[in-house]
This record gives C-alpha cells, structure tokens and sequence, in this order.
C-alpha cells in the first residue's frame, strides 16, 4: 500500500469479489459488534444480493450491500432494494466512501427499474442526507402481565415447536397484507429470524395469528414478544388472554410492538398504566421513479425529485402540465401513503395520499 496519506480520488468503488468475503466479515464484524464469522458469510452467500466496496488498492474499506424484496404498496407487492450490511473500516470512516458505496447499489437496483427502496437506520439524519424519510412508526408496549384485561380465550393459542414452523407462513402473508410497505419473507428470511442466536423461542399459533416470544433473556422478568401476528380480533384478543397466563415465575411484565394503537385502546387502560414508547421505524424512498408510478397504477402530475444521490430522476408524465415539487425522494413516499396523517401544504392533491387505504407498519428487520 500506498505510504503517503490516502486522498479521496485513490479509491475505488467496485462490487465486492467472493475472494474479499474474509476482508467484508472483518469489517461488519467489527462494525456491528456480531462475531460469528460462519453466520455472515451464510449472510453473503444467501442474503446478499449486491455487495459494493470502495477500495484502497485492492484493501477493501468499506460496504454496502442490497437484498431484493417484495413490499406491499396499497394493492400490490412490489419489488425493493432493502440496504443492509453497511459498514466501513474504522480508518476509512468520514471520508464518503460509505455514500459512494451505497450510491452506487442503488444506481444498480435503479438499472434494474426496482422502484423503492429501504433500510432500517442506525442513524435517521445519515439516511436522510441520503433521500430516505421515516415512514413508519412503531409502539414499542410495556405492561405489567397482571394488569392486562381478560378478555378473549387463552386455549385457542397452541404452542408450536420451532421444526414445524411452516404453518405460520400464511399467517404472516395475511398478516402483512393488512399494512402499507410491509415486507414479504422468504424462506431463508424464515429460517434466518428463528435461528437468531440471541434468542431462545417460543412459538403460540392461533387460527387467526401468532406470537413469538423470546425466553432466553429473564433477567428483568419482562418477557419479549418479538413478533405477533394476528389477522381477527379473535387473534388479538386470545393473545392478549395468552400473555395475561404469563404472569409466572419468571415474568411479571410483558413487552411488545404495534403499528396501530387503535385495538390496544379499545381495551381500556389498564392498570397499573402500560409504558408506550413510540419509535421512526423504517425509512423508504423512491429510486425508480418511472416503475413507481406505474406501480402506483393511477394518473399523477408531474414531479420534481431532488436526490441528494442524483439516482432516482424526476418524473415528467405526458409534459401537459408543469411538474411540482421539488420532493425528496423519501418525502414522495410520505406523501402517496399519508405517513403525516395530514397534506403538507406542498404536497397536490394528485399526489397524497393515493396509496394511504393502510397505515405503514414494516416488522421485517435486515
Ligand atoms: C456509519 C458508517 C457506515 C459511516 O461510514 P463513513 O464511511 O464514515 O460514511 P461517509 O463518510 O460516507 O458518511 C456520509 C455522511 O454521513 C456523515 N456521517 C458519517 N458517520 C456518521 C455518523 N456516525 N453519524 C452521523 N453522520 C455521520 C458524514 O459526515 C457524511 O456526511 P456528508 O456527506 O454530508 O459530509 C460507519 O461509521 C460504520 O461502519 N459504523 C458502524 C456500523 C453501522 O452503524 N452501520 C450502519 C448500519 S445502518
């Protein structure tokens, strides 16, 4: 390597070759503080469908990388560029190779016309310098076990072991469907999310739903349900008589997570008063411009896109009128799927809210 200092036109952004998987796994491992070297390389083999680096002679610095999805967006799923395994040698950081890198992913997907993409941010101003904007909110809910009404039929829940976890595939395809930009799972998603090394699971199906709960860590006594499905107030409802039975010898407090408080309210407050943190979920954003709007299936006006990436282009409909905007790329999503709950006085009204008949709710971590 090079003994003067490095300067930014020294390196090079490239897609990743197998042969620096050994150099990608130092990085994340280091980076997001998860070891398991056998676990990320399934992870690049399986998961991975685009691998971009910046490299100092041939020294890989740093990644990102893309998984396909499917998303829900209103009536149809449609194709996404999940980001994930983004990450940067620590010597290498601040420099804007990450930007580049990542840049450069979504410049492929757009080749390919993918019209969305998502991530889930370890920072949410990074990502918006990035044209990503927020677009759900989740309700992280802590209740002590014995507070929770009793309503509903505990029975109707029954455990299910985790070799035989297929039945609770369809549930999930229902269950998913019933938001905007969910994310559809796959089979290796599946087997991914109920290897988790740090959990220890423990699976209840219903007719209507399901909930899966994570035993390994007692120590505070709350138990974690890091998943549940349900698609009938019978699901919830049996659930919530479900959780009420925990009240054992190693749990007094129950925590879970929602996109829409509404059910929970119906309930009444119970007492003592559950602990309801609201959290930004995921953040989206057009990159195919042209593909999303035929995605959206309706007649829209004109736009302006102003990518801080200089990706995703604006969208010029048949020129009879003159565009509107400009938006960021993240800013469109927000508004065809009412993420503000109201119009922004910038938003037309061509434009809001055309895909809005759900709320935004992504459970899908990658
Ligand atoms: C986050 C991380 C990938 C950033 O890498 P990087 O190469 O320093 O990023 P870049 O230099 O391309 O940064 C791009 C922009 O973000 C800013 N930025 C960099 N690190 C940041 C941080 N930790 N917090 C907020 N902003 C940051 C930079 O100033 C730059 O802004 P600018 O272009 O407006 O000047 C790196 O710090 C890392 O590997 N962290 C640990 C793993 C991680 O958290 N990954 C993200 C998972 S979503």
């Amino acid at each position: 390597m090079n003994s003067t200092k490095a300067v930014i036109s020294d390196y090079v952004v490239r897609p990743i070759e197998s042969s620096d998987l050994n150099r990608a796994i130092d990085i994340w491992s280091l980076s997001f503080g998860f070891m398991d070297r056998d676990r990320w390389s399934m992870f690049y083999d399986s998961f991975l469908d685009t691998a971009i680096g910046a490299y100092l002679d041939d020294y890989l610095v740093s990644v990102a990388g893309i998984t396909n999805f499917q998303m829900w967006l209103g009536e149809q799923l449609v194709p996404c560029a999940g980001v994930s395994a983004v990450a940067a040698d620590p010597a290498h950081r601040r420099r804007g190779l990450v930007r580049k890198c990542l840049a450069a992913c979504l410049e492929e997907s757009h080749r390919k016309r993918v019209p969305l993409t998502a991530l889930w941010p370890f920072s949410y101003p990074f990502y918006r310098r990035m044209g990503y904007e927020v677009t759900d909110l989740q309700y992280i809910i802590e209740v002590a076990v014995h507070g929770l009404p009793d309503v509903g039929d505990a029975t109707r829940y029954r455990r299910l072991h985790m070799d035989h976890y297929e039945p609770l595939k369809p549930i999930h395809e229902q269950w998913i469907k019933q938001s905007n930009l969910s994310i559809k799972r796959g089979d290796l998603q599946w087997r991914r999310l109920l290897s988790h090394p740090e959990r220890q699971i423990c699976a209840f199906l219903h007719d209507d739903g399901y909930i899966l709960w994570n035993i390994k860590d007692r120590a505070n006594r709350t138990l974690d349900v890091f998943e549940w499905a349900w698609v009938s107030d019978a699901g919830f409802l049996d659930g919530i008589a479900l959780l009420k039975r925990m009240d054992d010898l190693n749990f007094d407090r129950v925590r879970f997570r929602i996109g829409d408080l509404a059910p929970l309210l119906a309930l009444g407050v119970p007492e003592p008063v559950p602990a309801i943190t609201v959290k930004p979920g995921m953040m989206t954003r057009v990159l195919h411009t042209e593909a999303f709007v035929e995605a959206l299936g309706k007649k829209v006006p004109p736009f302006l896109i102003d990518d801080p990436l200089g990706v995703s282009e604006s969208y010029k409909g048949n020129g009879d009128s003159e565009p509107l905007g400009p938006f960021t790329p993240g800013e469109v999503i927000q508004a065809v799927t009412d993420f503000h709950n109201r119009k922004p006085a910038s938003v037309p009204e061509g434009l809001y809210k055309i895909v809005a008949g759900r709320h935004n709710f992504t459970s899908e971590f990658f």
